[in-house]
């Protein structure tokens, strides 16, 4: 029997998949509406130092996790000591709350990419509270994302990214180049973004600043542990590293380019007073752009289009690399084909997802139809995972790579020690993901509804180390090889006419 792989098959399919996890609505949703609230380049320029500071050193521990323990993040981590697989199954158990709120969101892009010739001004509202519509288009699109999944790692998530991720840097900078050549009101828009202003930025700007950069580079909820198991043993972690931050950071610096110019020359042709805009709020992208592009003639509906269409992409390669982290844990653990572990995870999400898209839509019209502690539940995982959990796990992957493990980061067979890297991973990233996780409790609990946030993370901490100490600390959870023993007794099973089902990963 011919051993199988799995994993990418190269270093660019590698990396070209994990900035398509990190660019996704964080770059185009987020950013935008918190740099309008928090001084233009000001908050700009931290959110670039945050991702130089600690964003790129958690992300190198993380691929590094992922790539010693060749598995699952539960297992990965089980391979420090027993006691660390608490954290991975916090790992997997993260990811799975996010998706029930990406997929309603990404099912927003979907909604207005198709309605874009149909006009998507003043359809917000309407649309968030039509709770069958959003799940139509939340099946299209978590529908979408399974398809990649079901492909396998190599045929599904490396091959789409080699498409969709260049079609949406060509959609990004022919989007930011038409804007820029708007001509009226550019120049106060590119003033706007790139000129700062540090008495606008507050403290909680700045933790804004460093929350956003973690969850735009997709830190904290293992995509990129399982990124990194797939990776192979002689890619430069270093060099992919950094070249996935810095893609993430011009892409993200391309966001506002393309942005804030459109918004300011709608400003200056209608009169529009920019504080009337709602440039600081959620709303941006869903309520003032499609304005925006309203006002632009003839050509509006196109430009629309094409924002919501690279919308959609960025959001669906990104949802992808969170599915597949559950995926990957329950095909190992239970070693179930991928198929059905894909399908699996997609219809208990998307079950999950339907509360979540109910809350969210009252929310927006000013009910409070399944609200916690007076929040809607989209707000309250977000709380959770991204404030509270989120920090948590990016915390223990640079302890663990930086105290507990000598594995070479660079690839090469004899691990050179980087001493500045050995200092940043031990000492200053640890000290600024704690700073981060206090003043990120400490400003939730002074917002409405902060104290419930905090009891349903402690919650979702408390059920993770039962359901770890109770069934997953001694048993076998499972390495990326099973998904390979899987996959060659498939294609045996097939061969010898026992099995008509479809594997994946092709024959190899
Ligand atoms: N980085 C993604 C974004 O900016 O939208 C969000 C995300 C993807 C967060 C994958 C976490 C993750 F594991």
């Amino acid at each position: 029997m011919n051993r199988k792989r799995t994993g990418f098959g190269t270093r660019s399919g590698f990396e070209l998949a994990a900035i398509g996890s990190a660019v996704g609505l964080g770059n185009i949703w987020g950013f935008p509406y918190k740099t309008s609230a928090n001084g233009g380049a000001a908050y700009l320029l931290v959110y670039l130092l945050c991702i130089l500071l600690v964003g790129a050193v958690t992300m190198l521990a993380e691929f590094g996790v992922g790539r010693r323990g060749k598995a699952n993040p539960v297992t990965a981590y089980k391979s420090f000591s027993p006691g660390w697989g608490v954290i991975g199954l916090l790992t997997v158990v993260i990811p799975a709350l996010i998706i029930c709120y990406y997929y309603v969101l990404g099912g927003y892009t979907v909604k207005y990419a198709l309605s874009s010739f149909a006009g998507n001004i003043g359809i917000f509202s309407s649309f968030a509270g039509n709770t069958g519509d959003v799940l139509l288009h939340t099946v299209i699109f978590a529908a979408l994302a399974l398809a990649i999944i079901m492909a396998g790692v190599r045929g599904g998530i490396e091959t789409s990214s080699k498409i969709l991720l260049p079609s949406m840097i060509v959609l990004l900078i022919a989007l930011s180049s038409f804007t820029l050549l708007l001509g009226e009101g550019v120049r106060e828009g590119l003033a706007f973004y790139l000129r700062p202003d540090f008495h606008a930025i507050s403290w909680a700007g700045v933790l804004s600043a460093m929350g956003q950069a973690f969850f735009s580079l997709s830190l904290g909820c293992g995509a990129m542990i399982t990124y990194g198991s797939y990776a192979g043993k002689k890619i430069n972690l270093f060099r992919s590293t950094a070249i996935i931050c810095l893609l993430d950071a011009v892409i993200t610096f391309m966001v506002g380019l393309a942005i804030f110019p459109a918004l300011f020359h709608y400003v200056s042709v209608t009169g529009t007073a920019p504080s009337e805009l709602g440039m600081g709020g959620i709303g941006l992208i869903f309520i003032t752009l499609p304005l925006v592009f309203g006002e632009m003639p003839v050509i509006g509906q196109v430009v629309s289009l094409l924002f919501f269409v690279m919308t959609a992409i960025a959001a669906l390669t990104s949802v992808v690399s969170i599915v597949e982290v559950v995926t990957q844990f329950i095909i190992q653990c239970y070693r179930i084909y991928r198929t059905r572990a894909a399908i699996l995870v997609t219809s208990i999400c998307l079950a999950c997802a339907v509360p979540v898209a109910i809350s969210l839509g009252s929310s927006l019209n000013g009910g409070s139809l399944l609200s916690l502690f007076g929040k809607n539940l989209l707000d309250i995982l977000d709380g959770v995972t991204n404030t509270i959990l989120m920090p948590l796990c990016a915390l223990a992957a640079c302890l663990a790579m930086g105290w507990c493990s000598d594995h070479s980061l660079s690839g090469e067979e004899t691990p050179r020690q980087n001493s500045a890297l050995v200092v940043m991973m031990k000492f200053i990233a640890p000290l600024l993901i704690v700073v981060i996780e206090v003043f990120g409790i400490t400003d939730l609990l002074s917002s409405p509804g902060g104290a419930g946030t905090l009891m349903c993370a402690c919650a979702v901490l408390v059920i993770t180390a039962v359901a770890y100490y109770g069934f997953y600390r001694g048993r076998d959870t499972g390495s990326n090889r099973d998904e390979a023993l899987l996959l060659e007794q498939a294609v045996e099973k097939r061969k010898a006419g026992l099995q008509r089902g479809w594997y994946p990963e092709r024959d190899r």
